[in-house]
């Protein structure tokens, strides 16, 4: 299976990921997570991404799509994929369609998360996230056992620069312009489909679940 997950910051599009992947023993492949590894090991991308990140915009389009054109290249991802967080621009959409031709795959499914944007903000600051291996938590809707420490590693929790509410303004003003016009764009190449992201965790994985198999 071959699954592009969209939908706006905040949304759960991570939390999910990491249970479709493992079940469908896919790799998630998170370009959010990419640039943020590139910002930990310090590198040139790091540094320009990490700029980006905490003004709560968009890396620019030939560095994202370069980076996600050679991970899809490796072997694992030829196999099925989930793709979290790209495309989230029209150039970007048109890229994957390149790419995903020369590789000779079609997408499975455009799965979108959607989430009232009233809740998108509250989800951001009270989220929590894994040192050890990037699970994401949530203080209110979705706590470790202990606080502060990984439920699956024993790793340190950290919230995230770019997880402020003021951030967050820039992020889901970024999506509106940018992102939300992929959905018309994914409905057009009839691989549209549509979660309610509102609703408890396990539940949206049951719907996503019902929607692969649709
Ligand atoms: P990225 O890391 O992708 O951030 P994002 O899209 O803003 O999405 P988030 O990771 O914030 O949210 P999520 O949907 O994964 O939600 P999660 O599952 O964690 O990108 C970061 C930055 O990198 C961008 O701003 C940009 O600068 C750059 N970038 C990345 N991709 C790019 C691209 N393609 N082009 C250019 N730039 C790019 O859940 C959130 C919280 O809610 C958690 O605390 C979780 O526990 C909780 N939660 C999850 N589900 C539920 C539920 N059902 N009910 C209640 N709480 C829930
Ligand atoms: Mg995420
Ligand atoms: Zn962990």
């Amino acid at each position: 299976m071959y699954i592009l997950l969209m939908g706006p910051p905040g949304a759960g599009k991570g939390t999910q990921a990491d249970i479709i992947a493992e079940k469908y023993s896919l790799p998630h492949i998170a370009t959010g997570d990419m640039f943020r590894a590139a910002v930990q090991e310090g590198t040139e991308l790091g540094k320009k991404a990490k700029e980006c990140m905490d003004a709560g915009a968009l890396v620019p389009d030939e560095v994202t799509i370069g980076i996600v054109r050679e991970r899809l290249q490796k072997d694992d991802a030829k196999k099925g994929f989930i793709l979290d967080g790209f495309p989230r621009t029209v150039p970007q959409a048109d890229a994957l369609k390149d790419i995903l031709a020369e590789l000779g795959i079609s997408l499975t499914a455009a799965i979108n998360i959607n989430v009232p944007t009233e809740d998108l903000v509250e989800r951001a600051v009270g989220r929590r996230v894994c040192k050890g291996c990037g699970a994401a938590y949530h203080i209110k809707f979705n706590p470790p056992k202990v606080s502060g420490v990984c439920d699956s590693c024993g790793g340190a929790l950290y919230q995230r620069d770019d997880d402020s509410a003021a951030t967050m303004i820039s992020r889901l003003s970024v999506y509106e312009e940018n992102t939300r016009p992929l959905i018309d764009y994914y409905k057009k190449a009839g691989l549209y489909r549509e979660l309610d992201g509102s609703q408890a965790i396990e539940k949206v994985t049951a719907d996503f679940i019902a929607a692969l198999s649709a």
